[in-house]
């Protein structure tokens, strides 16, 4: 060992010991110098007062949710308008398209998360989703930014946050098919911050013996990683003003939705969110309340049991609206919270992560045993001036893919894909074939760039093709 590395490991030493993290060089003396260089490089980049707070704060006991005095339902745009919404709603229709026309709109994917739960090898955004064409996430939102594109004109440029454990294998599988008819220009990678990963004490992990176990911290890491990386200058350069965000793992988003977009822009939100309908009180999802005077998202489990079984006169659920990440999000509202600076609260989950045990061997464990902190997007939403909600039909825009089997799995999200194309084409007028209990005989894909609503789809209706019970059909 050289003198100098000598002198940094000694250095290592007594700053970890002094955050009670000096384990993370209990192998040093087994290491390989470039192997100390790389561990000593992922040491010096951990900020450990910082790491002290986040233990402290979050990771030994989760605070209980900061709830607010006031909760009240928040306003929301229905789905469908009332007769005095409606040409409200006309005029975001084309207030949206005329946006998107001038290039002022940009889709944002944050595809950065770990998947830990699909258990697939590889960035999600990679996972063949569609029933027919097994078209890989990536490629079916580039070929709604393509639809997009064609029919309201102008260039929607593409926003895709990764992080350092995905992003070569992300940008190179762009490069290898390409980026899915794209123009490569418009097409913008950037990378989120990661963070440690913790053992049940706060005690940071290793992932090999000379590398600690890191892990992305959070969607809510890409209002940060916006402002850190070239991509809100980039923006600034496109003229982009308005960020549609939406997430690598629902293949049924709209990734660009004009009267969203047009509300959003006419009430002059900051960042605004898409609703859908909770019908059962338990369900696990986050709901959209007015705390405060402000439009928030309490997380399900926070959720006091009285409002989350509280009823209207019409016998809905009060709190009804869940949260569906999806967004819409001013370019400058991101500049600006980050020119203030700005911190969102960290959560805790366990995880699956991948360790060094005491005896230097790598364990892959098959049950979470490792808790990682992120923060959520939806936890801005406050910070807002003005922030509108639009209610949106689930089962028209939202198939998540979490798990790797059951609810919320690439099979739940094929079956979801099916009878949604079912249902626009049993609209446009084509028989689409069913079994005696009703379910699909058949699988069924429609590409964006065919139709990309049901409208679209019933204009071409006399050019859908027959479907044969049991068959296969890909509507292009
Ligand atoms: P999830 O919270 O479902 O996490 O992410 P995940 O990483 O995909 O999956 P699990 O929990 O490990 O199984 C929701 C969306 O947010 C993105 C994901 O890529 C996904 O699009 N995300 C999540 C990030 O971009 N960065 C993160 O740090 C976390």
């Amino acid at each position: 060992m050289t003198d100098s590395i000598e002198s940094r490991l000694q250095e290592a030493r007594r700053q970890l010991a002094q955050h009670g993290q000096q384990d993370l060089l209990r192998f040093a003396e087994q290491l390989s110098a470039a192997q100390l260089e790389e561990l000593l490089a992922d040491i010096n980049r951990l900020d450990l007062p910082l790491i002290d707070e986040l233990i402290e704060g979050f990771l030994k006991a989760q605070p209980s949710a900061q709830l607010p005095d006031k909760i009240l339902p928040p306003p929301v745009y229905p789905i469908e308008p009332s007769a005095e919404l409606a040409p409200k709603y006309q005029q975001a229709l084309e207030e949206g398209q005329k946006l998107i026309a001038e290039g002022k709109v940009a889709a944002f994917a944050v595809a950065g998360g770990m998947g830990t739960r699909l258990n697939f090898d590889g960035p999600k955004g990679l996972l063949p989703a569609t029933p027919v064409r097994k078209k890989v996430l990536f490629e079916v939102f580039a070929d709604s930014i393509r639809a997009a594109q064609k029919r309201y004109g102008g260039v929607i440029a593409w926003y895709i946050m990764t992080s350092p454990a995905n992003h070569e294998t992300t940008k190179q599988a762009f490069e290898e098919k390409n980026y899915f008819g794209l123009e490569a220009d418009n097409v913008v990678f950037f990378q989120q911050g990661m963070i440690p990963c913790f053992d049940q004490e706060g005690k940071i992990l290793l992932a090999e013996p000379h590398r600690i176990a890191l892990s992305p911290d959070g969607h809510g890491g890409s209002l940060r990683a916006l402002h850190r990386s070239f991509a809100l200058e980039d923006m600034a350069r496109r003229r982009i003003e308005y960020i549609s965000y939406f997430q690598v793992d629902n293949p049924l988003v709209k990734v660009i939705d004009p009267l969203f977009i047009g509300l959003h822009a006419l009430d002059q939100a900051q960042m605004s969110s898409k609703a859908v309908m909770k019908e059962d009180p338990e369900e696990k999802v986050g709901v959209l309340v007015l705390g405060d005077g402000k439009v928030r998202v309490i997380e399900y489990s926070d959720l006091p049991r009285s409002l989350a079984q509280q009823r209207n006169d019409e016998g809905r659920l009060t709190y009804e609206l869940g949260s569906v990440a999806i967004h819409i999000i001013n370019r400058s509202f991101v500049e600006k919270i980050n020119a203030h600076g700005f911190s969102l609260p960290w959560h805790r989950a366990q995880k699956r992560v991948p360790y060094v045990d005491t005896h230097g061997q790598v364990v892959d464990p098959q049950e979470p045993n490792a808790v990682k902190l992120e923060t959520f997007v939806f936890d801005a939403l406050p910070l807002a001036d003005v922030s509108i909600i639009l209610a949106i039909e689930r089962a028209e825009e939202f198939a998540p893919i979490k798990n790797a089997a059951g609810a919320d799995s690439p099979e739940s999200s094929r079956r979801l894909q099916i009878e949604r194309a079912a249902r626009w084409l049993e609209k446009a007028g084509a028989d689409v074939p069913r079994r005696p209990d009703r379910t699909i005989d058949a699988a069924l894909e429609i590409s964006p760039l065919f139709a990309l609503d049901v409208e679209e789809l019933a204009q071409k209706g006399p050019l859908l093709p027959p479907i044969e019970p049991g068959g296969s059909i890909y509507i292009e």
